[in-house]
């Protein structure tokens, strides 16, 4: 197997041949990567020149200088990073050595193909690991033993980078994956079960709690769990935790957080700090070096001073750092960065001055708190006015930023736009800050220790207020961009980009709901969003922020946002099976629309009043709605809402009996879904074509209408899609005589519609029990009937769609 080294920024994977910085990969040859693979293998000793070429040019003799050239494009390479450029060693006429910073990262999905689904989000750090060899193998021990595992310790003591790594190092244990659940972000305990859910992309159901539906998912799965900066949510954590401890015998839990938790069965870990000298030890380069502390503290300062080693001369002023320092990588990761613009020395002495201002004169030590808080005041006071600036006014993300939110939120006359760049990056090279690569696009985030100082100095300066209305100006401008990408083959895109802002726009959105930002602003998020709430399920979130800010909005302004708004309140509600509350929205909306004369705003009230009467069996009023919605729809040209429409009234033209109607409606459906080329439309007409088919007998064509169905939604994703195909398929299994084959297919539904949280309409219930009972009865007894059905369950998404798509053996 491939093994992955970490160099610096860059990533290598020798078995690839591939080379990457920051996530993007770099054009080395493969000679050139080869080269490179074998010094990063034996870092740190001279590799000779022949050997270099054997390893590039195996087998063939060529001339040294082409070994040369491949050195080159290397540097070249390294240079990318700071300092990178000097990470190859010459030796004269002999050969090379690898003097960069190199670490062997675990393998994390071996075998892993294309196309599966990913079986971890942790993120890749940037940085490189310093020790932790006996602590890692603490912790692989007590994970193996226990459920639940709390790394605790001050803050800035390295919690949460070793549970990351930890957690990267096990990947292989649990088949369901490593989870990591970001919480630091997070205020509303609440809010927890939730961000869970939304890691592990499950969907709310009706009528359970969102904390059942995770144990529901989890029960069956074997997976690690990473609850990362816990101590601000405890007793919302304990209660998580506890809850899955008890119902899913086979998930663990890798907690982080300044405090236990305070749950049975919890084994806590105290994070140490890293390994320092002890004051009596004998002070020389030689005997330092064996201190993480030490090495940390070296590899940051090399980071932009590449020469820099330790030496007889500077240890005992490195030594005394770290000591001072007592061994917190936060903080000395701080002070390292001091120690681009000052000798070690000068660094200590630094510190010796503001640590005895600090403790009143007294050489005693400070308390871990005040050292970490005095290493920040220190960073801070030493930034330039814009970038103390800048650095404060950050503090209003939450869940990190991109380069261009920082760019658009915190900016004016003294901090200037063209300059953010360049201060992110000299935050972050002070540790300040951290640049994180989440699918190819850099992110920046405070840690928490830092982020709550900075939002401190926000406080203390005013104007907090400002920069806050800033922060919901800017994401009311993502989420229009957003919102166009929501209704085209670029769904997943937008939806994506709202999941990763899903902390701001929460954030931003009670900001506007509190009364103190714009509540108008608020509410225009809101609208725009509902259907990413919808997809992703986020039903009770989303309808408790529409109502919050419909209540907190002037009732007699910005009244198509309110229209808009309350069609998203009614189409969550709808799907939550609150169809009193449903109608009530859509009404409320629909007097909206008519009182400011907006026909496609009415249009669409009335289809979704329909899409309401439907659910509840109501068909006439139903069939009235739809129409009446479809002329006007028709009226306007909009094809792809009548496409739409004509596909409901086709459905409902079915669920009546009414097939010849139906297959008009379908059919004229699917000729403007293909004129559009809209894929997703395209599979509904086509599945909904066959159940007719299937209803009226003719099941050859049921079932090739079916099966084109459902070859474009395994291909589009989307388990929903796929568990109303099935169903269409067993139907015809049972009516072709197989109800063991029906009984299969209906399990394996049934699990989809579990796992995406969509329930059969109750305008389905009567037929779907009928046929399921009819299945029962033609099996010779009960048990064998629940026993297919099981198998149907326990299969994977691929075989059971492979067997649907099988040809039945009579
Ligand atoms: N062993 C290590 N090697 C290299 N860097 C480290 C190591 N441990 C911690 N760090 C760095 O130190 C900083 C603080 O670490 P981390 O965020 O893990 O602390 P924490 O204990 O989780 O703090 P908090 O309580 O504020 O969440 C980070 O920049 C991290 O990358
Ligand atoms: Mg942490």
């Amino acid at each position: 197997l491939g093994i992955t080294y970490e160099i610096g920024p860059f990533r290598l994977n020798a078995a690839a041949k591939a080379v990457t910085h920051a996530g993007t990969p770099i054009a080395l040859g493969p000679r050139a990567v080869a080269v490179l693979a074998l010094l990063v293998e034996s870092a740190q000793e001279y590799v000779p020149k022949a050997r270099l070429m054997d390893e590039a040019w195996p087998g063939v003799i060529v001339e040294e200088a082409n070994l040369g050239v491949q050195i080159s494009a290397i540097r070249r390479a390294l240079a990318q990073a700071p300092g990178g450029e000097y990470w190859i060693e010459t030796l004269a006429r002999r050969g090379y050595r690898f003097v960069g910073p190199v670490s062997k990262l675990p393998n994390k999905t071996p075998g892993d193909t294309v196309g599966t689904s990913p079986r971890s989000n942790l993120p890749e750090p940037l940085t490189s690991l310093v020790g932790r060899e006996r602590e890692l193998k603490e912790l692989q021990k007590l994970l193996a033993d226990h459920r639940l595992l709390t790394l605790t310790g001050a803050g800035g003591v390295g919690k949460t980078r070793l549970a990351m790594r930890i957690a990267a190092t096990v990947i292989d244990s649990y088949s369901d994956g490593v989870w990591l659940v970001e919480l630091a972000a997070l205020s509303d305990p609440g809010l927890v079960p939730q961000t869970v859910t939304e890691v592990l992309a499950l969907k709310e159901q009706q009528g359970k709690s969102l904390t059942e539906r995770l144990t529901q998912y989890l029960r069956p799965k074997r997976l690690l769990l990473v609850l990362d900066n816990a101590e601000h949510l405890l007793a919302a954590c304990a209660r998580l935790t506890e809850t899955v401890l008890r119902q899913c015998p086979q998930v663990t839990l890798l907690v982080t957080s300044r405090e236990r938790l305070a749950v049975q069965g919890e084994q806590t870990y105290r994070v140490p700090s890293l390994s320092m000298p002890d004051p009596g030890l004998d002070i020389s380069a030689q005997n330092l070096a064996q201190f993480e502390s030490v090495q940390l503290f070296s590899e940051r300062v090399r980071l932009h001073r590449p020469h820099f080693a330790v030496t007889d001369q500077n240890a005992p002023a490195l030594a005394s750092i770290c000591r001072r320092l007592d061994g917190i990588p936060l903080a000395i990761e701080l002070a390292a960065a001091r120690g681009r613009s000052m000798s070690i020395e000068e660094v200590n002495q630094q510190l010796e001055h503001g640590f005895r201002v600090l403790t009143g004169g007294s050489r005693s030590a400070l308390p871990r708190q005040q050292t970490l808080r005095a290493l920040i005041d220190w960073s801070y006071d030493l930034l330039s006015d814009a970038e103390q600036a800048l650095f404060r006014r950050l503090s209003v993300f939450a869940g990190g930023w991109t380069l261009s939110a920082a760019e658009q939120v915190c900016t004016d006359e003294s901090v200037d736009k063209e300059a953010v760049l360049e201060h992110l990056t000299s935050l972050a090279d002070k540790t300040l800050l951290v640049a994180e690569e989440r699918d190819s696009v850099t992110r920046y985030r405070l840690l928490e220790t830092v982020g709550h100082y900075a939002r401190e100095r926000l406080r203390e300066r005013g104007g907090e207020a400002h920069w806050r209305d800033r922060h919901l100006a800017y994401f009311l401008a993502l989420t229009l961009e957003a919102e166009p990408l929501l209704k085209g083959p670029d769904l997943e895109v937008g939806l994506d980009r709202l999941e990763t802002e899903h902390d701001n726009l929460r954030l931003a959105l009670d900001w506007a709901a509190s009364g103190r930002g714009d509540s108008v602003t608020g509410l225009r998020i809101a609208a725009a969003i509902w259907w990413f709430w919808q997809t992703r399920g986020h039903l009770r979130e989303g309808r408790q922020w529409l109502s919050r800010l419909l209540a907190a909005a002037p009732a007699t302004e910005a009244l198509a946002i309110r229209a808009k708004a309350l069609r998203g309140a009614g189409a969550l509600a709808r799907e939550q099976a609150d169809y009193a509350a449903a109608e009530a929205l859509h009404r409320e909306s629909l007097t909206l629309r008519r009182e400011l004369g907006d026909q496609r705003g009415i249009a669409l009230a009335l289809g979704s009043l329909g899409a309401v009467a439907l659910e509840l069996g109501n068909y006439d009023a139903a069939r009235k709605l739809e129409e009446e919605s479809l002329a006007i729809q028709r009226e306007l040209g909009d094809r792809a809402s009548v496409a739409q429409v004509l596909n409901n009234l086709g459905e409902m033209a079915r669920l009546q009996g009414d097939y010849a109607t139906a297959r008009a409606r379908l059919e004229e459906s699917l000729t403007i879904y293909r004129e559009l080329g809209n894929q997703w439309g395209i599979s509904t007409s086509v599945t909904n074509l066959g159940e007719v088919a299937s209803a009226e007998g003719d099941f050859a064509d049921a079932l090739a209408l079916l099966r084109k169905g459902l070859l474009i939604r395994r291909e589009l994703g989307g388990q929903w899609g796929i568990a109303l195909s099935l169903e269409g398929f067993a139907r015809v299994a049972l009516a072709l005589g197989s109800p063991g084959r029906a009984a299969r297919i209906w399990g394996h539904a049934e699990r989809l519609r579990e796992e995406t949280g969509s329930p059969l309409p109750p305008s389905e219930r009567g037929h779907y029990d009928r046929h399921i009972a009819s299945a029962r009865a033609a099996m010779s007894d009960d048990s064998a009937f629940d026993s297919a059905w099981h198998e149907g369950r326990a299969m994977t998404l691929e075989d059971a769609i492979g067997y649907a798509l099988s040809v039945p053996d009579a």
